[in-house]
């Protein structure tokens, strides 16, 4: 049984207890401080909150839980405030609070023989990838956000990216997990075993619940050998099936070898090389898409860029390819890895566009684009379809940026129409309509038609069980209960 909630506290009284806890640096309330907690990325929410709690320990982020739970204020858990589908936004009541894990943000330690790393919540991706890189290992989660996102966040989203097709998605990395539950109560999980089948897999509930089930607070993340070469190539093609020809014949001349493969229609591309300072095209001409992709091996005996070169020139020759460009040094791959990472900030400078997150069996891409592509185009004149991402796991971020000239109000008010019409396709094509970003505050109203019968009821009784006044970042993930079973 629940026990019922202790009377309401003034909000200053409440402050008063927050900052006991915390201290003054751990408590925002200040409208300007706390201005950027309230709004997403991508600026589709505009929130409010009763307050911004920064704890800077497990023990400090339990008594401020427990407090909130005493006196049912919501909580919305937030990291580096990247999330795509409005994740991590308070509601506009100003009654939560937003609770930000930033201050936790030590690397514990990386065990190098049993190649893990023990690291807090508020660490960033990037600053995780550099210390296991700096110890001699290979983190090898990466996505566009990773200077900003940190683990929290990540692990909460269950995060992919564009080494998933090689080494999984962020839950496939997490050994052990530290969190927070919804009533204050510490769960330690920070186990590093390979094999643990004992009861239910609680870390890897928490992993993608997109922080309604509980806080992730310190996590231990399997680590990779590192490469000893790697080749990143970007390619120019006719289309996704060609693109889908060059997979294949990468993977029949050596399976265990890509470690990304990402395609990029020419209209993405092109607003890349207009609207994002330094980002240059180095092929000789524009083409319809383009796929960069990286072939890798911690072999030190392989001579990687014969094979790099012989694969390619079988492509050109097969006419699966048009043209073709191997990095040849670490600055040339960043400059190619930007082109297809600034896809998402090019497509924010371009006015207002409409994202779905979406993956179906890899087979499939060519054939999503292509209906995808006419559909949307047959439903708003104009629009500019620039569907990219990560091909080689079957993720196709089918993204569409606004008609020039349009209000971006305008096109906003289509995006469920345009959601509903990509997602109709995605479902005949055996597909998901949230891939990798999640489903946060943007597409729980897909919930009944995508997940509902007795997957979502099970859902529903988890959050009940584990969080029965829904004070975990209400809102998210699951419908009201009065929209569908
Ligand atoms: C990416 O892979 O760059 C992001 O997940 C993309 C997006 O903007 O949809
Ligand atoms: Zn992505």
């Amino acid at each position: 049984m629940t026990a019922s909630p202790s009377p309401a506290l003034a909000r200053h009284d409440l402050i008063a207890r927050f900052s006991e806890i915390l201290g003054p640096a751990g408590v925002l309330t200040d409208a300007t401080d706390i201005a950027p907690f309230c709004t997403d990325w991508r600026s589709l929410y505009h929130g409010r909150a009763l307050a911004v709690l920064r704890p800077a320990s497990t023990d400090e982020l339990a008594a401020i839980v427990r407090l909130c739970v005493a006196h049912d204020v919501p909580m919305v858990p937030q990291g580096g405030n990247t999330s795509m589908v409005g994740g991590a936004t308070p509601d506009d009541t100003g009654r939560e609070v937003v609770i930000c894990l930033s201050r936790m943000n030590r690397i514990r330690g990386i065990d190098p023989r049993d190649l893990t790393m023990e690291i807090e919540a508020g660490v960033t991706l990037k600053a995780a990838q550099d210390a296991a890189w700096e110890a001699g290992f290979m983190l090898p989660l990466s996505i566009s956000s990773e200077g900003s996102a940190q683990i929290g966040g990540v692990l909460a989203t269950n995060a992919g990216g564009n080494n998933t097709l090689r080494y999984g998605n962020a839950r496939e990395l997490t050994l052990g997990l530290e969190a927070v539950m919804p009533d204050g109560s510490v769960f330690n999980g920070l186990r590093r075993l390979r094999k643990d089948n004992t009861g239910y897999a609680l870390r890897q509930l928490l992993v993608g619940s997109e922080g309604t089930l509980g806080f992730i607070t310190t996590a231990i993340l399997q680590l990779h050998p590192q490469p000893r070469e790697i080749d990143a190539a970007l390619c120019a093609v006719e289309d996704a099936s060609a693109a889908l020809d060059l997979l294949g014949l990468l993977r029949s001349r050596d399976p265990s070898l890509l470690q990304a493969f990402e395609f990029m229609s020419g209209t993405g591309m092109e607003l890349v090389t207009d609207l994002i300072p330094g980002a240059g095209l180095p092929l000789e001409e524009t083409a319809p898409a383009y796929v960069l992709l990286e072939l890798a091996t911690p072999r030190p005996d392989a001579d990687l860029r014969e094979f790099t070169e012989s694969v390619l020139g079988e492509a050109l020759e097969e006419g699966i390819i048009t043209d073709a460009v191997i990095a040849e040094s670490e600055s040339q791959r960043a400059g190619l890895w930007k082109l297809r990472e600034e896809h998402a900030e090019a497509q924010r400078r371009a006015g207002a566009s409409v994202k779905n997150d979406v993956s179906v069996p890899v087979t499939h891409v060519p054939e999503l684009i292509t209906r995808a592509t006419s559909a949307c185009e047959a439903l708003i004149p104009g629009i500019r379809p620039a569907p990219f991402g990560h091909m080689g796991d079957g993720n196709i971020h089918f993204n569409l940026v606004q008609p020039e000239g349009m209000a971006p109000e305008a096109f906003l008010a289509r995006s469920h129409d345009i959601m509903d019409t990509v997602s109709a396709i995605v479902k005949e094509l055996d597909g998901s309509f949230s891939a990798e970003h999640g489903v946060g505050q943007l597409k729980p109203y897909m919930m009944p038609s995508w997940r509902g019968g007795a997957e979502l009821a099970a859902m529903r009784h988890i959050k009940t069980a584990l969080d029965p006044r829904n004070l975990m970042n209400p809102g998210k993930v699951l419908p009201p209960a009065t929209q569908g079973a």
